[in-house]
Formats: C-alpha cells, sequence, structure tokens
C-alpha cells in the first residue's frame, strides 16, 4: 500500500494542519426574540436555553454576549397586538423598532439585523395579507416594504425578509433607496422551505398560521432546482446575502447555493434542529457540544459562510471553536 490516508490523522497536530474548514466565530448570527412589557425573561419551553426578553432584559442580555464575542444578532418582534393588516409590523413605536433604537444606544458597535415578516403581527399567523383564502402576493409588498422601512429608520444595520413573497427583495431595495437607505444590505430569505422544523419557533414567537399552512409561498421540500432559481432571483433583485433554510436536512441546496452565487451566502440552522439537540442532549443520548460542532461545521463544508444559530452563545461561551 502506497496510499495510507491515516497518515495525516496521526495525532491532534497534524490533523488540525490539515483541516479543511473551521467556524469563524465572528460569521455567527445570534437570533432573539423581543416582546413587550418590562423585566420578562421567560424561557421557550421547545427551545431550552432561549428566552423571549423584554427590551430592558434583551439589554442586560447582551452584556454577556458582546462580552462573549457575539459581534451580530437577527432580532424578532412579538407585538402586543395582532390585526389583519400586521399594523405592529410598520410602527414607528412597534416592539422592533423601540428594541433597536434601544440596542444601538447601548451596543453602537452590535450588528442589528432585523427579520422582516408580518405573520408575528398578523391575527390569522400567515406571512401577508388574506384575501380568498390565501396570502395575495403584491399588496403584501408594500406592506414589507414599509415594515422593512421602519426598521432601518430606527437604526437596523440589516434587515431581512422572511415572508417569500415574489419581488419582496426589489420592493424592499426600491423602498429603501427613495428613502436615502442605500447603504442598508439585504439579507433574503431565498431558499426557504415549507419546513416542519420551524415548529419551535411558531412557539416562541406565536406565528404559526391558524388555518392552513405556508405551502402556497414557502418552498417545496422536494425541491431543489427551483431553490437555485429563488437564489438568482434575489441576487437579481438586489439581494446582499442570500440564505438557505433550514440547514441540516437542506445541506445539498446550500452547496449547490454556494456554487452560483455571487453574493455570500448564509445557512438558517433552526429552531426545531436547535430543540431536537436539546432534547437528545437532556435525555443523554448524544454528547451535546460535540454534536453543535459538528453541525457547524457541516455548514461551513457544504458553503456557508454566514451561520445563524441559536447555538451561537453557547458556542463561544463553552469555547466549541
Ligand atoms: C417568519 C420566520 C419563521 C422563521 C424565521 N422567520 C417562521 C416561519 O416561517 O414559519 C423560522 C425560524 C426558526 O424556526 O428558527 N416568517
Ligand atoms: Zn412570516
Amino acid at each position: 500500500m502506497i496510499i495510507r490516508p491515516r497518515r495525516l490523522r496521526k495525532n491532534e497536530t497534524i490533523r488540525n494542519m490539515v483541516a479543511e474548514t473551521a467556524v469563524n466565530p465572528d460569521s455567527l448570527v445570534y437570533p432573539m426574540f423581543v416582546v413587550e412589557g418590562e423585566g420578562i425573561k421567560e424561557e421557550i419551553p421547545s427551545m431550552p436555553g432561549q428566552f423571549r426578553f423584554s427590551i430592558d432584559e434583551i439589554l442586560k442580555e447582551l452584556e454577556s454576549c458582546v462580552a462573549l464575542g457575539i459581534k451580530s444578532i437577527l432580532l424578532f418582534g412579538i407585538p402586543h397586538h395582532k390585526d389583519e393588516m400586521a399594523t405592529c409590523a410598520y410602527d414607528d413605536d412597534g416592539i422592533v423598532q423601540r428594541a433597536v433604537r434601544s440596542i444601538k444606544a447601548h451596543f453602537p458597535d452590535l450588528y442589528v439585523i432585523t427579520d422582516v415578516c408580518l405573520c408575528e403581527y398578523m391575527s390569522h399567523g400567515h406571512c401577508g395579507i388574506i384575501k380568498d383564502g390565501d396570502v395575495d402576493n403584491d399588496p403584501t409588498l408594500e406592506l414589507l416594504a414599509k415594515t422593512a422601512l421602519s426598521h432601518a429608520v430606527a437604526g437596523a444595520d440589516m434587515v431581512a425578509p422572511s415572508d417569500m413573497m415574489d419581488g419582496r427583495v426589489g420592493a424592499i431595495r426600491e423602498c429603501l433607496d427613495e428613502h436615502g437607505f442605500t447603504n442598508t444590505p439585504i439579507m433574503a430569505y431565498s431558499a426557504k422551505f415549507a419546513s416542519a422544523y420551524y415548529g419551535p419557533f411558531r412557539d416562541a414567537a406565536d406565528s404559526a398560521p391558524h388555518f392552513g399552512n405556508r405551502k402556497s409561498y414557502q418552498m417545496d421540500v422536494r425541491n431543489g432546482r427551483e431553490a437555485m432559481r429563488e437564489v438568482a432571483l434575489d441576487i437579481e433583485e438586489g439581494a446582499d446575502i442570500v440564505m438557505v433554510k433550514p440547514g441540516l436536512a437542506f445541506l445539498d441546496v446550500l452547496r449547490e447555493a454556494a456554487g452560483i452565487s455571487d453574493v455570500p451566502v448564509a445557512v438558517y440552522n433552526v429552531s426545531g434542529e436547535y430543540s431536537m439537540v436539546k432534547a437528545a442532549a437532556k435525555l443523554g443520548w448524544i454528547d451535546e457540544n460535540a454534536i453543535i460542532r459538528e453541525n457547524l461545521l457541516a455548514f461551513k463544508r457544504a458553503g456557508a459562510d454566514i451561520i445563524i444559530t441559536y447555538h451561537a452563545k453557547e458556542a463561544l461561551e463553552k469555547g466549541i471553536f
């Protein structure tokens, strides 16, 4: 035998020398939930270790996140009021808008990305305006653009539309530019699948649809080629970053997106993926830290530049990378 791959696996030093990928802590994005009220830090039952914070409490939490090296967060708002037009989503005094102002005032260097969607703000829990039992695409674009603009006005560093309406990246870009926010980047949830892995998130954000499902706007989980079409479209419309979501069950899509994209590619390691790790760890069935490391490395190996993950804080805390 001339060729023996094991020669380069002999010890830690040589293994580290030839390691092909590494997770850069600077490219981790930490998703967080903010609610109305004061003194609230409420653990999300299906997502142990993740919380709904009121603004005063999120500021305290961010002290420790920033100290650990968290550079960026992805903010989700849970409003006090929901209606058929998601009015709280684009209210200048809405929960996200106030949270962003507060966070940027206290942590000017923390990079704040806001999720732009309407489902948390709609009485019916869908991501757009309902007409004849389905989400009406074009009128929804206007509300999404207004929402993104109000986030930018509040001081968001980047906006991330997660609604999956056709044409929303273009509509948001145009609206931001018209109002002078030409330098606010858009991270598009481009290949976002209609996935059961969002279950725990919907508990956390109280955003489950009250009727039907999201299959008329989010992608069919059977489709990889169509995902490339979505990625290409978003880039054409001006997306600065494209995203594949969920991550683990869609690594093939992530790999392919990284191959065709000339903008950075993000992956969202979603709530259900997080919850499964936590549940198995709690039962003592897996080595949690090793699993977290392996999962996040898989995203890197598949071509992700940015990893959005609920594990971000603990990964830094435990020194996993
Ligand atoms: C809102 C939104 C969802 C997620 C991110 N933004 C839920 C959904 O589309 O139903 C999922 C995030 C996660 O599961 O961690 N549209
Ligand atoms: Zn939504």
